[in-house]
């Protein structure tokens, strides 16, 4: 906000004067309340989000006299509309203010931070390999396919070897940890073709990326003052402790780029020709956010179905069926596919989506129109939309919205609700050009591990109420297990 804006518009805020006009209603958030609330919540910021959506409200605006407003939305039309209009050209762009701590570590010269034109040209470059086109020809899937079963064998049997080895054959699997090394290994050796071992991935690489996305989350209120806490001679054990994690990612970095020179992974059909700044930052962009991102989505669907044995018998007996997996296997594997959707639905791994108004702009949807002025920060809310029973619930979908229930995506009972794609919309790769790259290394991904788990492993969750945590993505608070026994004597 420029000095002459905020005279500008001080005083209005001082008298409490709301800058966003139209018909809409929306509510003004208390600051005293607002700022307590978020102090105390800092580490688990969908706390401070189920504050804003206490009251069931779809519009909550925060405005600090002296700053630039936040506009909370949670109706999913709204969000809808503003994804479509983000970048190309349109009224937003993802807003960069929350992602500032990130970029610190990560670089700014990539495609999640990158904003207008630099956007295009990183997205051009990545779009090639990671996109619809990309994944999911027959030749790019089969080989995705066997490149992560191989690369998924050694764990699963590991696992596989702790569970016949343990009294009463049963395995208490410790999810975060374990589901992280599975997807680190996969994003460094079938993504980029690295060469690294398990025992580094999870005894080097793993603990020291934790240790710098938990410096990330502290950053901007342990920080205030923008101390360049990487380039300052160690302090304290903790802070040489820091420097060391962050010298060893660099060095998986590294590692992945040494890999295009071997034309690995997925680098041939990469146009890596930006920088080498601009190649370095958005691999660190790949490997600790979409680490974080891949690992929520497993853990959570692996615990939605270790709670729901019925769930878990459906999709095992389809994951029994996929022998050779092809797209078109992927196609048939109907059930799997929707426990997918409501996962991701239930448990965004992503909760919110962060964006910034360019100019004066207006939305309107079927309930009225709302001015909202240049330079708005908006939260797009998308984990609460997902879970807010106007929306998702009984009368919306035959389901609570807070229950796991594949079946809600039946076409038939979508189609009994009235419901249109557009009603669908779960916001978990976010929607419109900003949507996720990664979306269908993902869903191909996901799709693989599952299958090949269901087949190895009958599975049931410890706890039995999941309350969620939240850093650079969704967790389960308790870092809960499930408890593993065998379904076969092999592996997948
Ligand atoms: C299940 C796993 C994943 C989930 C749930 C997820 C979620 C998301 C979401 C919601 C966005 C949109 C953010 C916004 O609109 O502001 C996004 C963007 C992005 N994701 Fe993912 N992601 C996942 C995996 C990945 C993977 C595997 C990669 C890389 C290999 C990746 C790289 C990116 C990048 C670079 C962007 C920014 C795209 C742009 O702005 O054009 N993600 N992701």
């Amino acid at each position: 906000m420029s000095i002459f804006s905020r005279f500008k518009y001080l005083p209005g805020q001082i008298l409490r004067k709301s800058r966003f006009s139209g018909s809409l209603k929306v509510v003004r958030l208390p600051i005293l309340e607002t700022i307590r609330v978020t102090a105390r919540s800092f580490r688990n910021p969908l706390k401070i989000l189920d504050y804003v959506f206490q009251d069931d409200q779809d519009l909550k605006y925060f405005d600090l006299p002296g700053f630039t407003p936040i506009l909370f939305i949670r109706d999913p039309e709204m969000i809808r509309q503003i994804t479509l209009e983000t970048a190309n050209g349109g009224d937003f762009d993802r807003d960069t203010l929350p992602t500032q701590r990130i970029g610190r570590v990560v670089g700014k010269n990539n495609l999640l931070y990158a904003q207008g034109e630099l956007w295009q040209r990183h997205k051009s470059g990545i779009v090639r390999v990671l996109g619809t086109k990309a994944v999911q020809t027959y030749d790019v899937f089969h080989n995705l396919e066997n490149t992560i079963k191989t690369a998924l064998e050694p764990q699963l049997e590991e696992l596989a070897e702790k569970v016949r080895t343990s009294m009463l054959n049963e395995h208490p699997m410790h999810l975060e940890n374990d589901i992280k090394a599975v997807m680190l290994n996969l994003l460094v050796n079938v993504l980029f073709g690295a060469n690294i071992t398990q025992a580094e991935i999870r005894d080097k690489y793993l603990p020291a990326i934790e240790n710098v996305i938990h410096y990330i989350m502290l950053d901007t209120v342990a920080n205030p003052c923008r101390l360049p806490v990487f380039r300052l001679p160690a302090l304290t054990r903790k802070h040489a402790r820091l420097k060391r994690d962050r010298q060893i990612f660099e060095e998986l970095v590294e590692k992945v780029i040494a890999s295009r020179d071997e034309s690995a992974g997925f680098w041939p059909m990469l146009i890596a020709s930006g920088s080498d700044d601009a190649i370095k930052s958005n691999v660190r962009v790949f490997l600790a956010g979409a680490l974080e991102a891949t690992a929520s989505y497993i853990s959570w669907t692996l615990l939605n179905l270790g709670r729901d044995p019925d769930s878990q018998e459906k999709a095992y007996q389809e994951a029994l069926a996929c022998t050779d997996m092809t797209p078109e296997a992927r196609g048939k594997a109907v059930y799997l596919q929707k426990v997918m959707l409501e996962s991701l639905r239930l448990n965004n791994a992503l909760y919110f989506l962060p964006r910034i108004a360019l100019r004066d702009t207006s939305i309107t949807t079927n309930q009225g129109t709302i001015h909202i002025p240049s330079g708005t920060h908006l939260v797009l809310a998308t984990y609460h939309t997902s879970r807010s029973e106007k929306y998702w619930g009984k009368a919306a979908t035959g389901f609570p919205a807070t229950q796991f229930a594949p079946d809600r995506w039946n076409e038939a009972n979508m189609k009994a609700f009235g419901r249109s794609t557009k009603d669908n919309l779960h916001f978990g790769f976010g929607h419109g050009p900003r949507v996720c790259i990664g979306k269908h290394f993902s869903e191909a991904e996901a799709f693989v591990c599952l299958t090949l788990f269901l087949k190895c492993f009958q599975f049931r969750s410890v706890d039995t109420y999941l309350e969620a945590d939240s850093g650079v993505s969704t967790r389960p608070l308790n870092k809960v297990h499930l408890i593993l026994t065998m379904r076969s004597f092999g592996v997948a």
